[in-house]
């Protein structure tokens, strides 16, 4: 059993690269900085590109659009894309979340709500249950679903139409999802983690709308510390505005950026304590791997799942964590980053198509 090394000293809940939706991101609160057409989204161009055809297309043809299944990492703007894709179709949005349906009859009651043409977003589909996946495949199928009541003899069944509708599913584990589901939806689209000029842009809008002076080089060091997430991006565009308005005038210039960013020690990559300390897990208990996810957790006192959805995607995206058949490594890349000389082994094993089974 492996110890629990870093768990006692170190707040996990408290990440500023933390990428759960925060209450006022999410659409109720009416964020101004969540961009409400297409025109405003910046980056994820195939997605955008591909999703204005099949709007088009639908539109011009009276009906409602496919279903659409959108896949990635948290805080890429699922959500967001979820009511532009309404707005662009000038259609209602239901917003609900796969563990917020309880029962069957939970979501019976939001389909016969909807309009028709109305767009209904279940966030972390994955996380339906059976009971209520079931319901929903005849009613993605047929726009209609059967109601039993009753037992034995007195058991009768309705069938119920409903209006045609669209559903926008959104998970961070495509994998996850039961093939029938899977297959139920028309428009498949993975988001990918944003570049640093994306990023840059997406910060350089946010600051403009929230009156933030900045300039570019600013942006650039925010962005190029941001994981690839939006979310993230904009998050420390408000923290690093403290420090501009404390430690200077006001203007967020590439030394506050910096200045910033060091003291809440995310560094110039945007690794934060936590992935540090996965990484140095990883090498000082398990000699760089390849080690198994499960170990991994348990060695820093994180679930699986976290580190799946949330620490990895940006590792492997740099490049400082390959996954091989035989478990996770740490990269001769990362050995580098934290200072440390890596063993003369280490290679970079290049991605593969058998990930690990863990
Ligand atoms: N805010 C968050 N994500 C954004 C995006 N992709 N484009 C513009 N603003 C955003």
């Amino acid at each position: 059993m492996t110890a629990n090394v870093f768990t006692d000293d170190f707040d996990f809940e408290n990440r500023i690269v933390d990428t759960s939706e925060i209450p006022h991101d999410t659409l109720e609160g009416d964020n101004p900085l969540r961009p409400k057409t297409f025109d405003d989204y910046i980056g994820q161009e195939k997605v955008k590109e591909n999703l204005r055809v099949y709007i088009e297309a639908a539109k011009l043809r009276g009906e409602p659009l496919d279903h659409v299944l959108l896949y990635g990492p948290p805080g890429l703007g699922k959500t967001t894309l979820s009511a532009i894709i309404a707005n662009e179709l000038g259609v209602n949005i239901r917003i609900t979340s796969g563990p917020a349906i309880e029962k069957p009859g939970d979501l019976a009651a939001l389909l016969t709500n909807l309009n028709p043409g109305d767009v209904l977003f279940i966030d972390e589909i994955h996380r339906m249950s059976r009971s209520v996946e079931e319901i929903l495949y005849p009613s993605m199928e047929d726009f209609a679903i059967d109601i039993i009541t009753g037992k034995g003899q007195m058991a009768a069944s309705y069938h119920l139409p409903l209006p045609k509708f669209t559903l926008v599913g959104a998970t961070t584990r495509a994998g996850q999802l039961s093939a029938p589901l899977r297959d139920r939806f028309g428009v498949v689209l993975r988001l990918e983690l944003y570049s640093v000029e994306e990023l840059a842009d997406i910060i350089t809008r946010s600051s403009e709308i929230l009156g933030i002076p900045i300039e570019r080089e600013g942006a650039l060091e925010l962005a190029s510390r941001s994981r690839g997430t939006p979310r993230i991006a904009n998050r420390f565009l408000k923290r690093v505005r403290d420090f501009a308005q404390v430690m200077s005038d006001g203007i967020i210039t590439y030394e506050v950026a910096k200045t910033a960013l060091d003291r809440l020690e995310v560094d110039a990559l945007g690794l934060d304590q936590n992935d540090r300390r996965m990484l140095t897990a990883m090498i000082n208990n398990y000699g760089g791997g390849p080690v198994g996810l499960d170990t991994i957790a348990a060695a820093i006192g994180e679930e699986a799942v976290t580190i799946e959805d949330v620490y990895e995607p940006y590792l492997m995206q740099i490049g400082f964590i390959a996954r091989t058949p035989r478990g996770r490594c740490v990269t001769a890349l990362a050995y580098e980053h934290l200072g440390l000389k890596a063993p003369r082994n280490t290679s970079t094993p290049q991605p593969t198509l058998f990930p690990a089974e863990d």
